[in-house]
Parts: structure tokens; C-alpha cells; sequence
């Protein structure tokens, strides 16, 4: 495995800033030999890289010729996690996730995180995240539903945005680089009877943008998260399809004249603290086109990303060779990628159907914690069941590597768990200050 040139830095999730997750990497380590067999600040870096590396490809430059040494036997796989359902619920990490993260972080295999979840900035999740799971995550290693969106920014001049908590899916937008973001907030407080039942908070008024809807036009409709408010959300969106070219106020006679939607992922339920999976975007997405139908008596075509998109895969699949042949000079997939997902209709249909078209093994694997439940056939039936992610983890450890290959070694519980070793921390002495992490035999 080729070592590293730049120097790297651990982050602390209470108090990283955006502007951290891109400054200059440097790392305090703790002496020799109390390092920990925990290279996961390393592997987030190179990540980190392999992702800017993804944004440069549309210059089309010439990649450099690069020594192209043997792959150890963790680089010939990888894993991919869903989120809702398989590490957290309701925000909180499911007990199981922090203990494979440990595990495969002994000798880490290349990871990715992949959500339909989303209504913050990569960055922001991401830091969330660090801190739900007590290690680091890098927006190196993410995709969230609406991260494709992105590539649609430079099509549209004038974008409703739906969604998310206050201006933060406005923010996400403007960040991807689109040019002009409206949000349902700007249209209710230029016509406060747009919703009859919803009236802004002074917070919510405050931050929506005066601007003369006479003169607007709005190019296209993305739902970039779940919206907090169906009813009012529902109105605007139907408003401006049936509208004449997305001027609101305008009804089309034929039906066929308003803007394209989009949604960023298209799950009817997910998963999250309370007992049953709770309604999703994919609810809001068959609401629209049933309602949109009732009153118009026409079809309407809506577009979802996210998985099972098979773009979502794509993009993932990118992501992780572009890493490896950042940090090991390979220009070539792993040979699998095992994907650990609760959805059988999003994570195990799109893992089987993008194996279907992909040079590398895309192998499911189903887990029980999140949305699908023992007492049925799952639709989309995945090549493994496991109880949790940890014993997910495993298993696709184990038929990697071999249970002989793979051990379990004790570390100090700070250096997978403190951005840095100080003189005062504690030298160890009984095992409750030790973590179990899996690593190679060497
Ligand atoms: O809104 C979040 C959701 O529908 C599912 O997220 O992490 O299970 O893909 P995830
Ligand atoms: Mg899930």
C-alpha cells in the first residue's frame, strides 16, 4: 500500500467548522507505540482527494503516469452504508454501527456512505455524522440524494427548492451553483393566500426574499428534502405545473406547458426512532403525480434520483476508483463492493441492478434494523441477510479475507475517539479503556 505524502489531521465533530473539513491536513499522533492500528483519518483524506480529483475530470486533463504497485487484499474490496436504518434512527447511532466502524477500521477497507437522506450541505452531514458514529467522516466519502443534483445546476436560470429545515436546502442549491433559488417561502410572503392554512413564522418571513412573481419564471421544481409542510408545499408545486412556462398565476389550458420536477430519491417510507417506518419524499413524489391526475385528468412524468437510480451507483462507483487510483496508483475498481442496506426497494434493488451492468461484484447485503422487518419476503431479495451492520461487516470481511486472516486487536478507546494524544491521557490498564477493532494479520 503506498504510503500517504500529505501529512493529515484529525477532526473533532464537536467544534469542526466547514471551512476545517478543507483546510490544510495535520495530525497530532500519540507516540509509537501507542499508536492505534487506525488509518481511517488517512483514508478520509485520500477520499477527500479522490473526490476533488472527480470534480477536475470535466477539464479533461491527461492523468500522469503512476508506478502501479501490488493491491494488499484489502484493496481488492470495499464497502458502501446506507445511513437511515443501518447506522442511525431518529439521529441517534444504532449501538451496532459504532462497533463496525471500529471494526473495519482496524485496517480499513475503503468505505463510502450512501443516503437518500439530505436537506444540508454535504459538509454539514458530514460533521453530523463524525459525531453520531465517534469517528471522522469526509464529504470525500459521501453521497446524500440530492448530491447529483449538482450537475443540474448550469440547466435551469430560475429553480423552486423544496424541503428541508429553514433556508439550509437554499443554501444547498446556491452551493451546487444554481443561479436563482426561489423556495415556497418567497411565494407566500409575495401572496399570503397562496396556502390558506400556512403563514409564516417571523423567522421564516425574515429570511424569504422579496421578489415580484409577475415576473418570474421558473424554470424547473427540486425537491431537495423531505418537506416540513405538505399541504402548503403541495399547493405551490401543483400551482406551478399546471401553470402556463412557470409563471404563477398562469393556468395552462392544455396541461403540458409547466416546468419538470425532481425529486432526490423516491422512498415511500424510512426509518427512523419511532416503532413503524415513517412516510418519505417517494410519498410526497405519488401524492403530486395522483393529484396532479385528479385535476387535470393527465399523466405526470417526475424524475427521482438517488438509489435505486442507478446513477447514484455510478457516482459511487466513480468515487471509489478514483480513490484507489489516488492512493494506490490502480486505475481499476475493486473487484466487490458490499452494500449494507435496510430498503429492500432502494438499497437492494439498485445493488442488484446496477451488478448487472457494473465489471465489479456489487454484492447486498439486507440488514433487520431499519425498515424491513423479518415477517416478509423482501420484493428486492438480497444476496445476504445479516442481523445488523456489524455482523454485515463481518461476514463480508470474512469471506474476503478468511476468519484466519482477520483478528480482532485491543486499542486504546481515546485514539479512535479524541482528535489527539495529550501527556495527561491515561496509559491504559484494564481492559474497559480498550476498543476492539478488526485489523489484517500482518
Ligand atoms: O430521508 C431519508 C431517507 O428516505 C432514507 O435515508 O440513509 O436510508 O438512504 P437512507
Ligand atoms: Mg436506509
Amino acid at each position: 500500500m503506498a504510503e500517504t505524502t500529505a501529512s493529515v489531521r484529525r477532526l473533532s465533530s464537536a467544534d469542526a467548522k466547514r471551512c476545517d473539513l478543507y483546510s490544510g491536513p495535520t495530525v497530532i499522533a500519540p507516540p509509537e507505540n501507542m499508536k492505534a492500528p487506525c488509518d481511517a483519518n488517512g483514508t478520509a483524506t485520500r477520499l477527500e482527494r479522490a473526490r476533488k480529483s472527480i470534480d477536475e475530470t470535466a477539464s479533461d486533463r491527461a492523468t500522469p503516469e503512476v508506478e502501479q504497485p501490488d493491491p494488499s487484499s484489502t484493496d481488492k474490496f470495499a464497502l458502501a452504508f446506507d445511513i437511515d436504518g443501518v447506522l442511525l434512527k431518529g439521529g441517534k447511532a444504532l449501538p451496532e454501527s459504532i462497533g463496525a466502524m471500529k471494526y473495519i477500521n482496524g485496517d480499513n477497507p475503503p468505505y463510502i456512505f450512501v443516503t437518500n437522506g439530505g436537506g444540508k450541505t454535504e459538509e454539514e452531514r458530514c460533521i453530523d455524522l463524525s459525531r453520531q458514529l465517534q469517528m471522522e467522516v469526509s464529504p470525500g466519502q459521501f453521497i446524500c440524494g440530492h448530491t447529483p443534483m449538482r450537475e443540474m445546476a448550469e440547466a435551469y436560470q430560475t429553480v423552486l427548492v423544496v424541503g428541508g429545515e429553514g433556508e439550509k436546502c437554499r443554501v444547498v442549491a446556491e452551493d451546487y451553483g444554481f443561479k436563482d433559488v426561489v423556495t415556497p417561502g418567497d411565494i407566500i410572503k409575495s401572496k399570503h393566500d397562496t396556502t390558506p392554512f400556512r403563514k409564516l413564522t417571523e423567522e421564516e418571513y425574515r429570511n424569504s426574499r422579496d421578489r415580484n412573481f409577475d415576473e418570474t419564471t421558473i424554470d424547473a421544481i427540486f425537491v431537495f428534502a423531505d418537506s416540513r409542510d405538505w399541504a402548503g408545499d403541495q399547493q405551490i408545486i401543483l400551482d406551478l405545473l399546471m401553470s402556463k412556462n412557470g409563471r404563477l398565476g398562469t393556468r395552462s389550458e392544455t396541461f403540458d406547458e409547466g416546468p419538470p420536477i425532481y425529486f432526490s430519491h423516491n422512498d415511500i417510507v424510512w426509518s427512523t426512532s419511532h416503532e413503524h417506518s415513517r412516510l418519505g419524499m417517494g410519498a410526497l413524489r405519488t401524492s403530486i403525480e395522483a393529484l396532479y391526475k385528479e385535476l387535470t385528468g393527465k399523466e405526470l412524468t417526475t424524475v427521482a434520483f438517488g438509489k435505486p437510480h442507478l446513477g447514484t451507483f455510478g457516482f459511487a462507483t466513480r468515487l471509489l476508483r478514483e480513490w484507489r487510483k489516488e492512493t494506490y496508483g490502480i486505475d481499476q475498481p475493486p473487484a466487490t463492493v458490499y452494500f449494507v442496506g435496510d430498503t429492500p426497494e432502494s438499497d437492494i434493488r439498485g445493488t442488484n441492478e446496477y451488478n448487472q451492468i457494473s465489471d465489479t461484484d456489487w454484492f447486498s447485503i439486507l440488514v433487520k434494523t431499519g425498515v424491513y422487518r423479518d415477517n416478509k419476503t423482501p420484493q428486492y431479495p438480497p444476496r445476504k441477510v445479516c442481523e445488523d451492520v456489524m455482523e454485515a461487516v463481518k461476514f463480508a470481511v470474512q469471506r474476503e479475507l478468511g476468519e484466519d486472516q482477520w483478528e480482532l486487536v485491543e486499542i486504546p478507546f481515546w485514539s479512535l475517539q479524541r482528535k489527539e494524544w495529550t501527556q495527561s491521557d491515561p496509559v491504559p490498564m484494564n481492559p474497559s479503556d480498550l476498543s476492539l477493532v478488526g485489523r489484517l494479520s500482518k
